[in-house]
């Protein structure tokens, strides 16, 4: 039960754009320049960006990190070897300030697998990257009353050897499969239950006060329109947005939105 948790300590949210695929190193240049001009810095909304890997390091020099911060959409969790194609966490360490774990399309279209998450998790936390561990249920999942389950199991999976001082520095992401860049977004009555599962499942790992302190945020076809719902949930700590982060005025709009929220 939601009320059986107190109030966490603080109210600070968290909003993460994922540009997944999309934007080159001057387009992703030019997002980062406009939206430095339109965004004053907002001591309550913590602002991350996920451009594509080949951006992070040149938009890491140009960034105001006091008005955002970088995220990778990915890392490899071994720090070194014969792994062609792959960018290690260790490499990342000192640009990305927090790195996307477990994204469906991950899980989905290249078979990331739980423990490829679970090691990716540990490679972030070694390197001082706050693992943002993206967690949710399909469609079929959905169907078949299995969400708590899921949420449960890839917790459990993502969070192994996690400790609970090193959970301070996890965000969990609920992204519903179904809702992903459908339109097709949840009903902010099922995110604040989805959020309770997670907590609750946190409660049993963790004890009570690291399900209190652990930060979760929503994604699944977030809009300027339907931001507000999802940002008065008060177990809620912020958002992940997709598609809509994409144009910086939208997306901007919603970073004001969190920072004009009655705390
Ligand atoms: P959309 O906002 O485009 O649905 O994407 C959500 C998402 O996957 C963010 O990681």
């Amino acid at each position: 039960d939601l009320h059986s948790f107190p109030t966490r300590r603080s109210s600070d949210l968290v909003l993460i754009g994922n540009w997944k695929m999309n934007f080159n190193m001057h387009e992703a240049s030019l997002y980062l320049h406009n939206l430095m001009q339109l965004l004053p810095s907002y001591r309550d909304v913590e602002v991350v960006l996920a451009p594509t890997i080949l951006s992070l390091q040149s938009l890491s020099l140009q960034i105001n990190r006091r008005i955002a911060k970088l995220a990778a959409q990915n890392c490899y969790w071994r720090d070194h070897g014969a792994y062609t194609g792959e960018i290690p966490a260790a490499h990342l360490r000192g640009i990305a300030d927090y790195a996307l774990i477990g994204h469906s399309e991950r899980r989905y279209i290249f078979i990331e697998s739980d423990k490829d998450i679970r090691l990716k998790v540990q490679a972030a936390l070694r390197n001082r990257i706050k693992p943002i561990l993206c967690i949710g249920e399909t469609a079929q999942e959905r169907a078949l009353d299995e969400t708590k389950d899921v949420l449960a199991d890839q917790l459990t999976s993502g969070l192994a050897n996690v400790t609970a001082e090193e959970l301070g520095q996890i965000v969990i992401a609920y992204e519903p499969v179904w809702a992903i860049g459908t339109g097709d977004n949840a009903k902010p009555a099922d995110v604040k239950s989805a959020v309770a599962t997670i907590r609750r499942h946190i409660a049993h790992l963790y004890g009570k006060a690291a399900a209190e302190q652990v930060r979760i945020v929503y994604g699944g076809s977030v809009t300027v329109d339907n931001a507000a719902d999802y940002l008065a949930i008060r177990d809620l700590d912020g958002l992940l947005v997709g598609g809509v982060s994409l144009d910086s005025h939208q997306f901007k709009e919603i970073i004001t939105k969190a920072h004009s929220k009655e705390k």
